[in-house]
């Protein structure tokens, strides 16, 4: 089969380290075929999908099911085993079954799930460290969140901004930290996801200039919007964590430049427009769509010149690569190495319409955002699975879960006492 691609580029395909796909459970907001052909329409070949589905994926017998739930994907995919106050004895066992990191909430959001306390943290990240598995973080601290949010709701506050209010930058640098600490003590690899704030840039830094292998993402939004767009936006801007003012979006731009944060991911997290348009900002659901509209959004950046086409390719592609050990290939990682490929058109305009998004959910806060630049066809280890805009037959199911994970040896941990694990032996 040929195609033309005169005045096309070739990009490795995208790779989204944080959707949710929602299957099982809430397949009313989406499921892995609405969410995978999501993705093939917007140049992304692998996406790793989150935990808080219902059930959530806790152990062995949730993850065999969402790997059942997961055979109609059209893309490839990794799948985050949670680890929680409750299912540290399972990490073991959920990446014998082929868990390809692991998510912790440290704050609340979509799922209710309970944050783990410290302690179960500190004995996870060890689990995972010597696992060789990848920690990825939603780094809010639960309980400033709680305390904030209850005496603004009892104040009767509710414009969308007290969202910000509820989530003040403390609880994203408050939780970066304590993770960083955690990581650098058991030498644990740790992600963290969604980057929002100015604030918590420091503490990333400080950790990788110690040494402690982190990373981090953020996410369109908290490059493109700003506390300006609540007024118009409402409830439908609602993300946790918060988008926040304009000059967090200016240091988060300068970080990702330089490489203190690492790569973009969308949180691509559909709800039904019942469930983000209600009356009070504290009723609605948190988070929109996102895996369709992250490259026309970031080729925009691109055709603006606010960064160049290779650093969009680290930051979509490499550098998530690199650090969730992706397509190893004679001792490097090599990003598109299994022809997933994403063919861009940099110069077509198109305008966001939440209608002929492919996702379930279809409220966008980019609607009506007009775009330069797109994927015209999307492979997936040589096959097209999009195919001039428009999705291939046949190939919802082509998707795979990635298997060849690279196991790292684990960096040294920093601790000179000994694992729980260690002392309970001992104990005998
Ligand atoms: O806005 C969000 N939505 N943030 C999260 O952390 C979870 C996500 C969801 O699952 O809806
Ligand atoms: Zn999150
Ligand atoms: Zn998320």
């Amino acid at each position: 089969e040929t195609i033309n691609v005169t005045g096309l580029h070739l990009l490795p395909g995208a790779i989204d380290m944080h959707v949710h796909f929602r299957e099982p459970g809430y397949t009313h907001k989406e499921d892995w075929q609405t969410g995978t052909d999501a993705a093939a329409m917007g140049g992304v070949t692998t996406v790793f999908e989150m935990p808080n589905t219902h059930p959530p994926t806790r152990s062995v017998v949730e993850l065999r099911q969402k790997q059942e739930c997961a055979r109609k994907a059209r893309v490839d995919f990794g799948l985050y085993g949670l680890m929680a106050e409750d299912n540290i004895d399972e990490l073991e066992a959920l990446a014998e079954a082929g868990a390809n990191a692991f998510k912790c909430f440290m704050g609340n959001t979509f799922g209710n799930l309970p944050s783990p306390s410290t302690g179960a943290m500190l004995e996870g990240f060890e689990i995972a460290a010597k696992l060789g598995l990848r920690v990825s973080l939603h780094a809010e601290t639960a309980s400033i969140m709680a305390w904030r949010q209850a005496k603004l709701q009892a104040a009767g506050i509710n414009h969308p901004l007290a969202h910000i209010g509820a989530r003040p930058e403390i609880v994203a640098i408050e939780a970066v930290g304590r993770a960083a600490a955690l990581a650098e003590w058991t030498g644990a690899r740790i992600h963290v996801l969604h980057i929002s704030s100015a604030g918590e840039l420091r503490p990333l830094a400080e950790a990788k200039a110690r040494g402690v292998d982190i990373t981090g993402e953020t996410c369109p939004c908290y490059l493109m919007l700003d506390s300006s767009d609540y007024d118009t936006l409402g409830s439908v801007i609602r993300v946790n964590p918060p988008v926040r003012e304009a000059k967090d979006s200016t240091a988060i731009w300068d970080a990702l430049k330089s490489g203190v944060v690492d790569m973009i991911a969308t949180d691509h997290a559909p709800h039904t427009p019942e469930e983000k348009r209600r009356e009070s900002i504290w009723e609605a659901d948190c988070g929109f769509p996102g895996v369709e509209t992250q490259m026309p959004l970031m080729l925009t950046a691109v055709a603006k010149g606010q960064i160049t086409l290779e650093e969009y390719v680290r930051m979509s592609s490499v550098r998530p690569a690199q650090a969730f050990g992706l397509w190893p290939m004679k001792g490097r990682i090599a990003p598109g190495a299994h022809a997933d490929i994403a063919v861009v058109d940099l110069t077509r305009r198109e305008v966001i319409a939440a209608e002929r998004l492919h996702s379930r959910g279809k409220i966008t806060p980019f609607e009506g955002v007009e775009t330069t630049g797109a994927p015209i066809h999307t492979l997936v280890r040589g096959r097209f699975v999009q195919k001039d805009r428009t999705l291939v037959p046949d190939m919802a199911g082509h998707g795979r879960q990635v298997t060849d994970i690279q196991k790292m040896p684990a960096p040294a941990p920093r601790n000179t006492d000994q694992s729980l694990a260690a002392v309970l032996g001992q104990k005998g």
